[in-house]
């Protein structure tokens, strides 16, 4: 059992706590923002994450929640830093938050040996950086050298909506570190998750042949670099499948049976190649325009990757002039949106692709209706664009002239599209994530759009209200 202190109470820190505590350390978790952790002791997160809350409540006994690092940190033998690195205006990472963690946990750092974690995805180089600003302040504040720590890089794999999966089922632990002492640490601090030895929490079983789970120790540059590797390399793959679902287009091809033809070669592997609207989040956008600005300073053009974006960023054009094609203007026409979280099970709208296309259909003169299952409250308050909400399929579908599907939400696939065309003026559908049921929607009389598939159905014999 660790002592071990999380900054930051964001999605990567609350969960990486809440999972430490659930397998017995005692964990407490600091976040700067003093009204955020007053929350957080009245059992309120500051986002929806399934089975987070639930973890929460199996671990209270041993995670506590702070704003003071001078509480937290003197005892503490593992320090996580797991705080917000947004993109600065150059595409790099603004690190003033990591600066501040790193500054706060070097004031407080207690006698015994701590291990400081980079959880943080930063700059290859970063992990020195941490180092030298976690002396500094130890420095500033005692006068002399810390005696015993060291900075580790440990990068996070989770995925939004599957955090708390991820973090127990995970399908390797990097630690990079140049301490043979602080890799010990570490081992030992996942040692229930590398052997599986910990008992699962009843709402998230242990997926059947899971076995022990690789511990990947390397230099605290190539843990950095293997964060970022591994989130373009996912990036690309998508982008990859969205080029080729618009070849599928032209050529009749359908886009999914392609990619099932080549994720099942072992090489390539079937996950993310699902075609769509394209990527977004907090992670995919932020880190691929890191990677290019990284290969900026070191002389590397990075060309793969600036094209994955590139890719991505036209995908949402696609749709829009997709529906052009239909609809031949969109100015004054009422677009219906359904989904606007940037993916399903969560209420993020970071950087989503939904949001992006409704800037789109907005600068081409259209209405934007949106509904989303869970992130409707949130875009009221943090979406500053002119959209009209939407709580029921009956309200967003209202004489709208299309319907987009922008998040695959699972239960969009059985509202009753039947009974719904009918209030439609354009029975309209573009399915920008391949997710309806088409041969169901086209028996109810809707036009079928997809992408990389084949469009079926007709709109009424007299034309396109509007169109002519
Ligand atoms: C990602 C990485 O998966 C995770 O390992 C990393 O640590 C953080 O970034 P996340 O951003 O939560 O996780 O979402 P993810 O499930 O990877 O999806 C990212 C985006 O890609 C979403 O907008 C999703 O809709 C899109 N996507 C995903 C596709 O368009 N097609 C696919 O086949 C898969």
């Amino acid at each position: 059992m660790k002592q071990v202190v999380v900054v930051g109470a964001g999605y990567v820190g609350l969960t990486t706590g809440a999972v430490l505590a659930y397998l017995g350390h005692r964990v407490k978790v600091l976040d700067v923002d003093p009204a955020r952790v007053e929350d957080l002791k009245r059992g309120k997160l500051p986002f929806f994450e399934p089975h987070l809350q639930e973890l929460i409540s199996l671990s209270q006994a041993r995670l506590a929640f702070t704003s003071q690092y001078e509480e937290a940190i003197p005892t503490a033998e593992v320090i996580f830093i797991a705080v917000g690195t947004p993109s600065g205006p150059d595409g790099a990472p603004d690190l003033s938050q990591a600066r501040s963690a790193a500054l706060g946990i070097g004031r407080h750092l207690g006698e015994g040996f701590t291990v400081v974690v980079n959880k943080s995805t930063v700059p290859v180089g970063s992990g020195n950086y941490v180092e030298a600003m976690v002396r500094r302040a130890f420095w500033e504040a005692h006068g002399q050298e810390p005696r015993a720590y060291a900075v580790v890089s440990n990068p996070e794999f989770l995925r939004e909506g599957q955090a708390v999966y991820d973090s127990l089922y995970p399908d390797r632990i990097v630690v990079g570190a140049e301490d043979k002492r602080a890799l010990e640490v570490m081992r030992e601090l996942y040692e229930p998750i590398l052997e599986q030895s910990f008992a699962p929490p009843p709402f998230l079983p242990r997926p059947e042949r899971m076995g022990a789970v690789p511990f990947i120790t390397t230099d605290l540059a190539s843990a950095e670099l293997i964060k970022y590797g591994a989130n373009a390399f996912l990036a690309m793959k998508i982008s990859f499948i969205n080029e080729l679902a618009a070849l599928a287009e032209r050529v009749g091809a359908d886009i999914r049976e392609v990619a099932r033809g080549i994720g099942l070669d072992s090489r390539i592997g079937p996950r993310f190649l699902q075609a769509g609207l394209g990527w977004g989040g907090s992670c995919f956008p932020k880190d691929t325009l890191a990677l290019v600005a990284m290969g900026e300073e070191y002389g590397i053009p990075m060309p793969l990757v600036r094209a994955a974006r590139e890719v991505n960023f036209l995908q949402r054009q696609r749709v829009v002039d997709k529906l052009l094609g239909e609809l031949k203007t969109l100015k004054g026409r009422t677009i219906a949106l359904l989904g606007l979280a940037f993916k399903p099970h969560t209420d993020d709208l970071r950087e989503s692709p939904a949001l992006e296309l409704a800037v789109l259909l907005l600068g081409r003169g259209a209405f934007v209706r949106a509904h989303d299952p869970m992130a409707l409250t949130r875009a009221q308050s943090e979406v500053s664009l002119p959209l009209e909400y939407a709580k029921t399929p009956e309200d967003l579908l209202r004489g709208v002239d299309a319907v987009v599907l922008a998040t695959d939400w699972p239960e969009y696939r059985t509202w009753p599209w039947e009974s719904l065309r009918g209030l439609m003026r354009v029975p309209l559908v573009m399915d920008a994530r391949n997710h309806l049921d088409r041969d169901r929607l086209v028996a109810a009389g809707y036009r079928y759009l997809g992408i990389g598939v084949p469009s079926l159905g007709v709109l009424n014999k007299e034309g396109i209200p509007g169109s002519k």
